[in-house]
């Protein structure tokens, strides 16, 4: 019988380590071309939108021949196959043969959230982060993290985010709406998976609540709440009018309108530590002694690596964070203790949701 020495088990060692390096230099040959063309998968999806391909398949019954879509178009099929080509690689529209070899493309659930009207749409936040406006500061991120330059967006745009929105209508129009794409996705998920969150409250302000798209979603499921959608005069003066929701305009520094709860959903990431806890304060100031408390709806990034599904996005999301604001990120568990501690709430109470953000309730 042959006898396995130590020598022969080193060897075999050495020999599995040398196939696993040569896997993942394979690997790398792959993977580097999602970074040299990575921009590519962004630019084409804003052309299937500017294009309206998912409203025009849809408005055609669901499926659509390549010649009908190129007809409809007013353009040759060539350039039209070789996008749809890409867009059924990336499954956003799916591509089948009729048996007399037609081209045909029908809807698939990536591509449904590019129709206009439906109501987990994503088509106006692609739009939004397709913009120069949003594109140029990727450009300086460089700079930013050498502290070469201050913000990315105040080095590519001349002054912060907010600042230029306010002077810029369609910029701020593209922001709202990109805002109210996230909340109607989101809040259905903080209503399913926060049943008791508005039990006894009888008033909310949604503070920085943008077109105050979630104001009124959360009136129209809890219909004996009162709610306040406060943002900027200039974003609360376009905002969607519903029974149940006043829009106050204002400063969320200088104070926030008085209500049982104060609700704040992706505000603080926009803000580093001093000016959270500032904007935290004037919400503790706002809510009622008895029933107060603040609803926080951020992202909650995992310290370790996590298989968690959206955790991908939170940190695309910090990455965007560092591009666009000038304190601004996402939180772990640990900061957001950090912070709330330093803002005056003595507990706080995490609930996962199935979104990017967590519902975060914290208690004066
Ligand atoms: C990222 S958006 C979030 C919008 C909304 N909460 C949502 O999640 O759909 C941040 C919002 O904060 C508002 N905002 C920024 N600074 C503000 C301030 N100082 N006072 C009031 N609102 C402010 C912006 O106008 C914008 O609507």
């Amino acid at each position: 019988m042959e006898q396995t020495t130590v020598t022969d088990l080193h060897v075999a060692d050495g020999e599995h380590e040398k196939e696993i390096e040569d896997q993942e230099e394979a690997q790398a040959d792959i993977e580097i071309w999602k970074y040299v063309f990575g921009f590519t998968e962004m630019a084409i999806v804003k052309c299937a939108i500017d294009l309206g391909l998912a409203n025009i398949i849809h408005t055609n019954g669901g499926s659509m021949s390549l010649i009908e879509l190129a007809s409809t178009l007013k353009c040759s099929p060539s350039s039209l196959y070789r996008v749809m080509r890409f867009l059924n690689h990336r499954r956003i529209f799916r591509q089948s043969r009729t048996s007399q070899g037609t081209l045909i493309y029908s809807q698939t659930p990536l591509s449904r959230r590019l129709l206009s009207h439906e109501e987990n749409n994503m088509a106006a936040f692609i739009l939004l982060e397709s913009t120069p406006v949003m594109l140029s500061p990727w450009l300086g991120l460089s700079n930013r993290v050498l502290e070469k330059s201050g913000s990315a967006f105040d080095a590519a745009n001349g002054e912060d985010v907010w600042s230029y929105s306010s002077k810029n209508v369609a910029h701020s129009k593209l922001i709202n709406d990109a805002m109210a794409c996230d909340a109607r996705v989101v809040v259905p998920q903080i209503i399913k998976g926060c049943a008791n969150l508005f039990d006894g409250v009888c008033s909310f302000v949604d503070v920085g609540g943008g077109d105050g798209t979630t104001s009124s979603m959360l009136v129209r499921s809890i219909p004996s709440i009162q709610g306040i959608n406060f943002d900027f005069p200039h974003v609360v003066s376009n905002g969607v009018l519903c029974e149940g929701v006043q829009h106050v305009g204002g400063n969320m520094f200088d104070s926030v309108p008085k209500a049982d709860v104060a609700f704040i959903m992706w505000v603080l990431h926009d803000w580093g530590d001093d000016e959270c806890i500032q904007i935290l304060k004037k919400c503790k100031e706002a809510i009622s002694k008895d029933k107060g408390k603040v609803i926080i709806v951020e992202a909650v990034i995992e310290a370790e690596d996590t298989k968690d599904e959206f955790e991908n996005a939170r940190l695309l999301l910090d990455m965007v964070m560092l591009a666009h604001t000038t304190n601004g990120k996402e939180r772990t568990l640990k900061e957001w203790s950090c912070l709330l501690n330093k803002a005056g709430f003595g507990h706080f109470n995490v609930h996962p949701i199935q979104a990017v953000q967590s519902v975060i309730e914290a208690f004066p």
